[in-house]
């Protein structure tokens, strides 16, 4: 989340600089005219520092999901199984593909229940999409264990937890794919933007001439003088978006390391048993953007979401836009949306509290809220 608060003189430099390189091409092209190629450079520097087969960036993360898809080959008639818990994005991704979203529920986690997974794979399943979902990884041990019994892909939406770690390797570098998503919301932010993370060749190819009109783009012919390799679409990336995500980058270990602080200020300083923590799988280490509690009673739940307002903390996502993310709201979407496990998510999220660490404030600040928090008796 914070990326959008350290945004600043160094992406407007950056941002000049572009000005007078000689003009604002597309990701590819024009190599007579242009200096540089950011998108390139930015490609270049998330695969050093994910240390992963490929990145291509692309438009937003919602494009992310559909390029991870179509590299993966999914299409009319197949399924692809994610969670009740979740953004919309991944759910129209899935049906602009044509394919059919199938729903799990959310374990302690709150993400991808991993005991409700093999129980939903048929012959139609084409990939499974888990969601680490504000910050927190999903348990991916549990869940590729099933995948590779299956021989089904994992594509990880890691849109909301760049910079979070599991088995010390970064999410959305352990599966098939991985996206991350870079709009105004996100840990670092082009205002918006996603990146497309491949451990495959295959599927690498296929993702960069998708993302781009079906171009090939080969290094010995001259872009124009190609041939489509797929039917393809345009989600690149500008080149005003990578020179903004270029300075981002440098800021995420500041970003997660200074989150850090805030985050366990709440969790070590939350002593009440009002209070149910959010589970962290063993092995994750989270991106530590949001602080997550269940609140069983109702009365004190209010209370609490009372005083993070009068506090100026405020809440985000749970309980203030619920509906963008549980999959029971979807109904227009043409699919199941009153399965058990959707309900059962609704009933789990509507007990949550979910609590923004902003770097704007102090970690003393969240000492004290953890404080005023446990003061809460109903
Ligand atoms: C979990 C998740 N997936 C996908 C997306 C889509 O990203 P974008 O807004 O960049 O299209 C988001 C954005 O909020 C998200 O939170």
């Amino acid at each position: 989340m914070p990326g959008f608060e350290l945004i600043g003189q160094e992406e407007r430099d950056a941002l000049n600089a572009l000005m007078d390189e000689g003009g604002v091409f597309f990701a590819h092209g024009f190599d007579a005219k242009r200096k540089r190629y950011h998108v390139r450079e930015l490609e270049s520097d998330f695969r050093e520092f994910l240390s992963c087969h490929d990145a291509l960036c692309v438009s937003s993360g919602t494009a992310a999901i559909k390029v991870a898809l179509k590299s993966l080959g999914v299409g009319f008639g197949d399924e692809v199984i994610t969670q009740g818990f979740n953004f919309i994005a991944d759910f129209e991704a899935i049906i602009d593909c044509g394919a059919t979203p199938v729903v799990a529920g959310s374990d302690d986690t709150l993400n991808m229940d991993p005991a409700q997974l093999e129980g939903l794979i048929t012959d139609k399943t084409k990939a499974i999409m888990p969601v680490h979902m504000l910050g927190v990884p999903a348990r991916l041990d549990e869940i590729f264990a099933i995948a590779a019994r299956h021989n089904i892909p994992v594509i990880e939406d890691a849109c909301e937890a760049i910079g979070a770690k599991y088995n010390g390797r970064y999410a959305g570098t352990l599966g098939a794919a991985g996206v991350f998503s870079f709009d105004y919301g996100k840990a670092i932010t082009t205002g918006e933007g996603g990146l497309v993370i491949l451990n495959d060749e295959k599927m690498a190819v296929t993702a960069r001439q998708y993302h781009d009109h079906g171009h090939m783009n080969l290094p010995d012919i001259p872009r124009g003088l190609d041939r489509a390799g797929v039917a393809g679409f345009n989600y690149r990336m500008s080149e005003l978006n990578a020179v903004v995500g270029k300075v981002q980058l440098k800021k995420l270990d500041y970003i997660v390391a200074e989150s850090g602080k805030r985050y366990k200020a709440l969790d070590q300083g939350i002593t009440s048993g009002v209070y149910k923590k959010r589970a962290v799988p063993e092995g994750a280490e989270p991106a530590y953007d949001t602080y997550i509690v269940e609140v069983a009673d109702a009365q004190i739940r209010e209370h609490a979401i009372q005083l993070l307002g009068d506090m100026g903390f405020g809440t985000k996502n749970l309980p203030d836009a619920m509906n963008w993310h549980c999959s029971v709201f979807w109904d227009h979407m043409g699919f199941d949306t009153k399965t058990q496990a959707q309900l059962d998510t609704l009933a789990l999220l509507e007990r949550q509290i979910a609590i923004p660490v902003m770097l704007g404030k102090p970690v003393e600040d969240f000492a004290e809220l953890a404080v005023a928090l446990n003061g809460l008796t109903g």
